[in-house]
């Protein structure tokens, strides 16, 4: 088969659907806009939500991307073959323009036609759908690939289970799908089937194609329109399609590869553990870049994204030290992403100097307590273990405690800056736990008592477009502005975050507000609101909106074609919407809070009433 590098693929693929009516959107940033509940964009999905509902979308109804995305569920089981907490998707999108019809036989030609990925058609098997008490059989799906080329006996009917795709979170768009595999070796048994492990089938590809909106309350409405959402994620169909044994030896990480060698003079296979080792060190690090160097730049604290990124590098370095990595490492690693990446996301080489000293910052910080807090941790073990051997001299029946309690687990993050994952993974490798529940009680208590406020932080799901939300993000766009009146035209949305509570806006500011500050952010907010202004929507180039002085982040990265929000004389932002119809029916806005949420950026958490 041919071989691929990121670069080609990335190109082969975006061309396809381009020559095939899609225009080609820039990827969103890691951070997704307006979403209550989630800390990344974690599809290639997740920043279309709103479009896959139904809103216009001003590029069209045909598109294809490269999406960066982030997934920290499975953070721990990195450092095996096929784990990332980082990768990119490639997709197409119709929005309620083609369906089955077209996608199979072009999902057909991309793979199988030489001047794509020349895969030979019996070396393809499908799944499709088979049908439950609620939906049909997929059949026509079935017969579009049979049609299209596929050997009947490598098309395969399968459950819900593994024909479902979405939603991305708890709620939104989803459907059924079909995907496809790469025949790998002859199957382990007349069972087998492109579920089984054994490695016969090498899943490249999903079409799904979405019809419902799973609710909040776990039905499923039917969309206005039918789309298609496909999804091939770069790293596995390099790694599948290039037979490499692991994603860590596609191109993507040749030179972090290299650089982590010439950092500890060890050979990246010399053996398991130092394997495992630079595959933390190489994902994690990664990972941070991306996250620092992302158009809203996250940074290390302990909340949120910024807890998440926190986590990684730390763990980075935890590894760090298992193959002696010296202090500043990451930095240099981090350097070798960039170049690699920035033709694709030049975000990476504009914030190039702020990914190298916040990774360097962070990893001096974690050095500081590092040793002392292994201290520390050997001792809990060893208490244990003391513990327990006294006990069962004592009594023959008596069960070992085989738990780090919670109090001492936040001590280790409270005084060393252990993540509690971090002390868990290392109970884990001890044959040890921590008791979380133990350990959230812990850090509640703490919270409540510094009055810190408690934040969801690991929640997960996808925003709805509900009323709530849709008022409090007019109200966004109308505090912007009042901050930049009140304050100064140099203030800037650094993050937003709604929920149907309430909204949270992070901006560029150097000192805390004063009280007459936020008083004065409020009457003219309620102000605007009492006047019941039009909120007015139009799509215009990127150019126009730049000349008609628009608020947008311009030099990142937009479609060619843009929505703008205009409220009166007051606010023009170009987004991506839902919007309230006019202010009046917004209520009173009222600045709940005003504090610090990192260096030079204030946050501000407001709710309408
Ligand atoms: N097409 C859905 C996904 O793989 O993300």
């Amino acid at each position: 088969m041919k071989q691929h590098t990121s670069e080609s693929l990335r190109e082969l693929y975006l061309n396809f659907f381009k020559d095939r009516g899609h225009k080609v959107i820039p990827s969103a940033s890691l951070i997704p806009e307006n979403d209550p509940t989630v800390l990344f964009t974690t599809a290639g999905m997740h920043p279309l939500v709103p479009y896959l509902l139904g809103e216009k979308h001003p590029a069209g109804t045909r598109l294809t991307d490269v999406q960066k995305c982030v997934r920290t569920g499975d953070i721990d089981d990195v450092g095996d073959a096929g784990h990332c907490t980082f990768f990119e998707m490639l997709g197409n999108w119709s929005l309620g323009d083609y369906f089955k019809e077209e996608m199979i036989p072009w999902s057909y030609e991309f793979l199988t036609n030489d001047a794509y990925l020349g895969i030979p058609s019996d070396k393809i098997a499908v799944t499709v759908f088979e049908g439950d008490d609620t939906l049909p059989c997929d059949n026509e799906a079935a017969q579009l690939w049979e049609k299209a080329g596929i050997k009947k006996e490598n098309i395969y009917f399968m459950s819900r289970e593994n024909n479902w795709w979405g939603p991305a979170g708890l709620t939104g768009p989803c459907g059924t799908d079909t995907e496809m595999f790469i025949i790998r070796k002859e199957k382990c048994s007349p069972t087998c089937n492109p579920d089984c492990k054994c490695g016969a089938f090498l899943e490249i590809w999903n079409d799904v194609f979405m019809r419902f909106n799973k609710t909040a309350e776990g039905t499923f409405e039917e969309l206005s329109q039918k789309n298609v959402d496909t999804g091939m994620g770069l790293e596995r169909a390099l790694c599948v399609l290039n037979g490499k044994a692991s994603v860590y030896e596609t191109d993507l990480f040749e030179n972090a590869i290299k650089a982590i060698s010439a950092l500890t003079g060890k050979a990246y296979d010399e053996n398991e553990e130092t394997m495992r080792a630079f595959r933390v060190i190489l994902d994690h690090t990664r990972t941070a870049t991306f996250m620092i160097g992302d158009e809203k730049g996250i940074t290390p604290s302990n909340t949120d994204q910024g807890y998440i990124l926190r986590r990684i590098i730390r763990r980075a370095v935890r590894y760090g030290r298992k193959i002696d990595l010296p202090e500043g490492s990451l930095a240099k690693i981090a350097e070798t992403y960039v170049e690699k990446y920035k033709n694709v996301y030049p975000e990476l080489e504009i914030n190039k100097n702020k990914i190298s000293e916040e990774l360097t910052k962070e990893e001096a910080k974690f050095n500081k307590t590092l040793q002392q807090g292994l201290k520390e941790f050997e001792k809990c073990i060893n208490g244990l273990e003391r513990k327990n051997a006294f006990m069962s001299q004592k009594d023959p029946a008596y069960v070992p405690e085989k738990v780090i309690g919670g109090k001492q687990a936040f001590h280790l993050y409270d005084t060393y800056g252990f993540p509690v994952e971090i002390t868990d993974e290392m109970a884990k490798e001890r044959g040890y736990g921590v008791d979380m529940a133990g350990y959230k009680a812990a850090f509640e208590e703490h919270q409540s008592k510094s009055k810190a406020g408690s934040e969801q932080k690991f929640a997960c799901g996808l925003a709805d477009n509900k009323e709530a939300t849709t008022k409090l993000h007019t109200a966004t766009h109308l505090l912007h502005a009042a901050l930049k009146k009140v304050l100064s035209p140099d203030v800037n949305q650094k993050g937003s975050n709604i929920t149907e509570e309430r909204l949270r806006f992070d901006f560029n500011y150097p000192q805390p507000m004063t009280a007459e500050q936020i008083k004065a952010v409020e009457d003219m907010v309620n102000e605007v609101i009492k006047q019941n202004l039009p909120v007015v929507m139009k799509e215009v180039s990127l150019e126009e909106a730049k000349a008609e002085g628009f608020t947008g982040l311009f030099e990142s990265k937009y479609g060619e074609r843009v929505k703008t929000y205009t409220i009166g004389d007051f606010s023009k932002e170009i987004c991506g919407g839902p919007h309230a119809e006019s202010t009046g029916v917004l209520g009173e806005f009222k600045i709940q809070k005003e504090q610090s949420c990192a260096s030079g950026v204030r946050r501000i958490k407001a709710v309408l009433k």
